[in-house]
């Protein structure tokens, strides 16, 4: 039997992705991108372990066992390369067991890009390739397997490449102010946004913000690069309030609204990505005094960091 551990981090969008064209392959309409980020004190991370060669196959994750014919389960991933593993391994049954470690959102990415990280360890497939297969399960692994800032391209193809280590973030911490209700699935989003006339802009947004990143990231700009994911953040949650997809409520509102007012005294912004939080991004030195004023919003308060990608934690 052969065995491989691996862990990778979760993910927030900095250009958000709204629209699915394919629902089973999880392509996208339009390119993306998108930080890991991990608690600042613990590891966030799926940690996933890999076993091949055993007498029955099994996803566990976080203690529950998956049915393998759920449209997004893992064994999709495997099933791809169970002819590669009979044939290094002798046997092609795998199973796999996944636990979230401090995760806030972003579970399903970071599983995924463990996963993929365990099947690049055990028979060395192209990272386009296994992108794809990764995407099936989350579309946005590619983001936690490569770590630090990234954009994902679209396309018939899409695919993923890092712009900035998260090295380069070492000055930032992202505080995540998470508000109490239950967030929606992301499903929501992708199925009703292309359905709309403004999503030809949205997407052409998307592209232009990804084009000025690329640029924003060669220039180590990284204020600009979360002045621009603020900018994102309201295209996109204009684009969902047009189609009845409500993220953004009208707590969350009042605290975007404060930090605009808070901006003229300290650098900071805001991301809501698909979730309840509101992330914040700004320079360590204001951290303490944020989270003072972040208080009368809401109890619950965490800091983040950039974090990076994928590793093999043992062989
Ligand atoms: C989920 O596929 C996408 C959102 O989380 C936005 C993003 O992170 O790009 C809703």
């Amino acid at each position: 039997m052969w065995k491989v551990q691996a862990v990778a981090h979760p993910t927030i969008g900095i250009v958000l992705l709204g629209g699915l064209k394919d629902q089973v392959d999880r392509l996208p309409y339009h390119s993306s991108a998108g930080i890991a980020y991990s608690l600042m004190e613990r590891e966030s991370v799926a940690r996933t372990t890999m076993e091949i060669g055993t007498e029955r196959e099994s996803v566990i994750i976080n203690g529950t066992a998956i049915d393998s014919l759920d449209s997004r389960s893992p064994m999709k991933i495997i099933k791809k390369y169970e002819e590669m593993f009979r044939t290094k391994y002798g046997k092609g049954n795998v199973s796999i067991i996944s636990d979230n470690e401090n995760i806030l959102s972003g579970s399903s990415d970071a599983g995924a890009a463990a996963l993929g990280k365990c099947i690049e360890a055990s028979i060395g497939v192209d990272p386009l390739e296994l992108e794809l297969e990764m995407r099936k399960v989350s579309e946005s692994a590619g983001r936690s397997y490569y770590g630090g800032l990234t954009i994902t391209y679209g396309g018939a193809r899409p695919y993923t490449k890092k712009i900035l280590d998260s090295r380069s973030f070492d000055d930032i911490v992202i505080l995540s102010a998470v508000f109490p209700h239950k967030r929606k699935p992301s499903d929501d989003i992708h199925t009703n946004q292309p359905r709309h006339e403004y999503y030809k802009k949205r997407m052409e947004n998307a592209e232009k913000a990804v084009k000025i990143l690329e640029k924003l990231a060669y220039e180590r700009n990284v204020k600009g690069i979360f002045e621009l994911a603020m900018d994102d953040t309201e295209d996109y949650h204009y684009m969902n309030s047009l189609v009845g997809v409500q993220i953004v409520t009208p707590e969350m509102r009042k605290l975007m609204d404060k930090i605009r007012e808070w901006r003229s005294e300290m650098w900071m912004t805001y991301i809501v990505t698909g979730g309840n939080s509101v992330f914040l991004p700004t320079m360590k030195e204001n951290k303490d005094e944020i989270r003072r004023r972040l208080e009368n919003y809401t109890g619950e308060i965490y800091e983040l960091r950039v974090a990076e990608g994928a590793r093999i934690i043992s062989l």
